[in-house]
């Protein structure tokens, strides 16, 4: 009989009988807070914001004339948003977008600007409304660091040079004048530089030979120095190429570049053609999702191999400069918008890879969630003059005290759970000594039915007193509703407690926790 019974049956069966016994699990962990390790760089809390759907206009830019209150055409709420979760870094303009742009489209005044063809999105119109100074105003309004992409795929040295030149130049160049004379007196602050973006794809369908010949030709003309102190970033592989680190790690080298990117999106099935729904999922979505981002600590872990062998003095960080979730895009969108919605599952799985960030923070120096508003993973949706904070903003939030910690060594042993043919564990941890002088973790349970009760022996720790805010909900795809008061919000934590040096931590199901020792 069960031999009759389809896949899809079986698994139903199994998560009938597994949601019927709800259950609390159990997980020990060692906090070696006299062992502190690197430092958690406050860069890899960034964002990634490309010319793509309604990402950078509505999303960033909606003119100095709309309705919608705004500072120099930029949004304020937006703004504000942003602050709140102290973004440290912003990646721009793209994305596959970047090796299309030409700088000088984006400079002057606006009514002259040419009107181009956004290609690789949806084929929508190019307005060119927001360009260098545009970028940088919204950088700084928001307090963010900027990571700009040069053109490498379509463009050349000399577009590049002049480019950081009228960036960066303090002197009484021409291109120096000419950003003058366009509203900028002081040099713009561009502290890091990617030179290319997925040139193995959208970037120039280049071999790894091919590229590492590039980067060393635009290299050459970047004149790092004084006047342009970017760190260099390299494009780097795709989720598990590991041909592709050898390769440009071999032949680049750790004097030409100071970052590697890797590029690597949590797609529910892994399949591009049919990637999953974001809303309306069942609990096989749920673990195949888990499953799909827990990758990328095997990722990392392969990716930083090859480079201790090139580089063991760890002179070039690994910069996952786009990661996140991809959906199908929400029914009845423009498909080349990718404009998909954001749920607890989004929420939780962005606990996850911060704390594979922070435990591998020797190497990850950077990150950049795709993307910041109204594109994949969003922190931000809006609607003319709404906008609505995702469980993804959320969990930011709740990990800001990460940015620029102390990492400490968390040794946890997690129970596992088990829905068709996935067996995952059920949280993962980080922890770190935060600016402040406090212990913070930070948690993240996947398993979707069962609580799970962790003691944390706390080593040589003194503390005595356990708080902070949980994100969780009923529902796995529980969302923030547009116009509505948002119900997925972090709450105060009453789960905790210590007892001697023993701390307890209730992790309710599908959750994320962040707890401050005192
Ligand atoms: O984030 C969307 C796209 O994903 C980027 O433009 C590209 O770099 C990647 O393939």
């Amino acid at each position: 009989m069960l031999k009759t019974l389809t896949a899809a049956a079986v698994s139903a069966l199994l998560f009938a009988a597994s949601a019927a016994s709800a259950a609390t699990l159990t997980a020990e962990a060692t906090l070696k807070a006299d062992q502190p390790g690197p430092k958690i760089d406050k860069y890899v809390y960034g964002q990634f914001s490309e010319h793509l759907g309604a990402g950078i206009y509505e999303g960033v830019w909606v003119g100095e004339n709309s309705k919608i209150p705004n500072v120099r055409g930029i949004r304020t709420d937006v703004v504000n948003a942003l602050k709140e979760i102290k973004v440290p870094l912003i990646r721009w303009p793209g994305g596959c977008f970047a090796d299309e742009y030409h700088w000088r489209d984006g400079i002057g005044p606006r009514d002259q600007r040419p009107s181009r063809k956004n290609n690789w999105w949806g084929g929508s119109p190019e307005s060119n409304h927001f360009g260098t100074h545009e970028f940088f105003d919204f950088a700084e309004q928001v307090g963010a660091d900027a990571y700009v992409s040069i053109n490498v795929g379509s463009g050349d040295p000399t577009e590049m040079r002049e480019w950081i030149e009228y960036m960066t130049s303090p002197g009484e160049d021409t291109l120096a004048q000419e950003r003058r004379k366009n509203g900028r007196d002081k040099p713009f602050k561009v502290p890091v530089i990617g030179i290319g973006n997925e040139t193995w794809g959208c970037g120039g369908g280049m071999t790894p030979e091919y590229y590492s010949n590039e980067y060393r030709r635009f290299n050459e003309f970047f004149h790092k120095g004084t006047d342009n102190p970017a760190l260099r970033i390299a494009v780097g592989p795709s989720g598990g190429d590991e041909n592709w680190t050898e390769v440009v790690m071999k032949q680049i080298g750790n004097r030409r570049m100071e970052g590697l990117s890797l590029h690597y999106y949590t797609l529910p099935t892994g399949n591009w053609d049919k990637k999953g729904a974001s809303i309306n999922f069942d609990k096989q979505a749920w673990a195949d999702t888990f499953a799909q981002t827990l990758k990328m600590e095997d990722f990392i872990v392969k990716h930083s191999a090859i480079m201790d062998k090139h580089d063991p003095e760890k002179k070039v960080a690994l910069y996952v400069d786009e990661w996140g979730t991809w959906y199908d895009v929400e029914p009845g969108t423009n498909p080349g918008h990718l404009y998909q919605l954001n749920t607890l599952r989004d929420g939780v799985l962005a606990a996850v890879n911060f704390n594979f960030f922070h435990k591998h923070a020797d190497r990850v120096k950077m990150t950049a969630v795709a993307q910041t508003i109204n594109v994949l993973q969003a922190m931000i949706l809006t609607k003319d003059d709404k906008i609505l904070l995702t469980p993804t903003y959320y969990a930011f939030k709740m990990y800001v005290p990460f940015q620029d910690s102390t990492s400490l060594p968390l040794d946890l042993k997690a129970p596992t759970f088990t829905f068709g043919d996935k067996t995952l564990p059920a949280i993962n941890a980080s922890a770190a000594k935060g600016k402040d002088g406090k212990t913070y973790i930070g948690l993240a349970n996947m398993n979707p039915d069962d609580e799970v009760k962790l003691t944390v022996d706390l080593g040589t720790l003194k503390a005595t007193k356990v708080s902070g805010e949980v994100l969780t909900a009923p529902k796995m795809d529980a969302r923030n509703e547009m116009g509505q008061a948002a119900t997925v919000v972090p709450v105060s934590y009453k789960g905790g407690k210590i007892t001697g040096n023993k701390l307890t931590l209730s992790l309710p199901a599908k959750s994320v926790v962040v707890v401050k020792l005192d």
